[in-house]
């Protein structure tokens, strides 16, 4: 493994800068990740210079390539933000660092000047007819575990589903759909999704070791979300169900900004902490134009697995009343269910493993309501075709 690395620093000591410093003297590499063939990196430019660099980046690729060993490699541009935004806080609308310019075509809307409101209409991903992300203000309330069940739920409506694992520092994608092994390129940079369940997945779980530190830097976020929206071979799909990291920073503005959002399913516990948080989340969206869809309450009512009572552990109906108040639709109420838990955390997601139990007809319940409020004219997806 260390060799492969050497190896592909070596040939990055024959690609030049634009001032026609070797690649490797510039400083500007991030760490080379090489792992079982795959091989990712980084180049840190001036958001001002990525036109110059695109060709440096591409010859990297290649340069990479041609190292025996090397099954796929993808080099990243990234900008470094502008000064005095601060990493996760910036404001939406503000200078954001473009991500990489994925080595295709041209075809990144112009960024807006500072202060400016999001370009309004961000390229659709082809083929792609809807893109929901599942997000919530605060970690640990059950988003992933709600991703999956509701994107299982959006199937057996009959929809073509694919999943984006969003959380790039802690995917769970490989865990809760039992997924390991490493998605193949295709043509050496695109990658094809894995297929789990009838349903296309992407995380980036799949493509780095799990005890793989993932230490992202804003700009570098953006550009790793943009590589897995833009450079795997999706192919036709109805709706992306795309699981969000926590919290309202770089990467749920990068997903707003960068894809059109056709809308937003806000996740949250029903105790007021969880509450205040999802709230936040919403007003995150609203501010960056995307629909709210609604909000789920998850580990809403407990049922005992031994004697079947139920208890509100964490008090309930706060997220239906939160969502009467905020004006957005109530999704559904999924109660804390130790089925539920062990079956995400074996890989075996209910309602695939147990459509015909209550729970799975609580998530298909909440994946009707979804599709009704993605259906209509409201926002659709641009029709560009990207050449691969
Ligand atoms: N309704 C539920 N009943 C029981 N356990 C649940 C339920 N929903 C989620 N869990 C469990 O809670 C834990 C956290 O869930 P999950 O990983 O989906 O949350 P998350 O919001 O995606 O977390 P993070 O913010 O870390 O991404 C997991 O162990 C999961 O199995
Ligand atoms: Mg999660």
């Amino acid at each position: 493994m260390a060799r492969l690395k050497d190896d592909v620093l070596a040939a990055l000591g024959t690609v030049s800068s634009p001032d026609g410093t070797a690649l490797p003297a510039t400083g500007k590499l991030s760490d080379i990740v090489a792992s079982d063939g795959k091989v990712f990196l980084s180049i840190t430019v001036d958001a001002g210079a990525v036109k110059v660099w695109e060709a440096v980046r591409e010859r990297a690729e290649s340069a990479i390539r041609a190292v025996p060993g090397v099954k796929s490699v993808m080099v990243a541009l990234t900008a470094e933000r502008a000064a005095g935004v601060g990493g996760g806080h910036a404001a939406p609308g503000a200078a954001q660092a473009r991500g990489s310019s994925p080595g295709t075509t041209p075809r990144a809307a112009p960024r807006t000047a500072a202060g400016a409101p999001p370009a309004p209409s961000p390229a659709g991903i082809p083929g792609v007819e809807g893109i929901i992300a599942v997000a919530s203000g605060k970690g640990g309330v059950g988003k992933s575990t709600t991703a999956i069940n509701l994107a299982l739920g959006l199937r057996d409506l009959g929809l073509k589903v694919g999943i984006l694992d969003a959380d790039i520092y802690g995917p769970s994608m490989p865990k809760l759909l039992a997924i390991r092994e490493r998605p193949q390129t295709i043509g050496g940079t695109r990658l094809k999704p894995i297929e789990r369940y009838g349903m296309r997945v992407m995380s980036i779980g799949f493509l780095i070791e799990e005890e793989t530190p993932m230490i992202w830097r804003g700009p570098m976020v953006m550009s790793a979300l943009t590589q897995m929206l833009r450079e795997v071979e999706w192919g036709a799909l109805d709706v992306m169900v795309v699981d969000m990291p926590p919290g309202t920073g770089d990467a749920q503005l990068t997903m707003a900004q960068q894809v059109p959002l056709r809308g937003a399913v806000i996740v949250s516990t029903p105790q007021d902490l969880a509450l205040i948080d999802a709230r936040r989340g919403i007003a995150m969206f609203r501010r960056v134009n995307v629909p709210v869809l609604g909000i789920v309450e998850n580990m809403s009512t407990f049922i005992c697995p031994h004697c079947g009572t139920r208890s509100d552990i964490f008090g309930h109906g706060g997220a239906r009343h939160e969502a009467e108040r905020l004006g957005v639709p109530f999704l559904g109420e999924v109660p804390l269910d130790i089925v539920i838990r062990e079956k995400s955390d074996a890989g075996l997601p209910v309602v695939a493993t147990a459509p015909d139990s209550p729970n799975a007809q609580i998530y298909r319940d909440i994946a009707a309501r979804v599709r009704d409020g993605i259906a209509g004219p409201s926002r659709p997806a641009p029709k560009i075709v990207i050449e691969a």
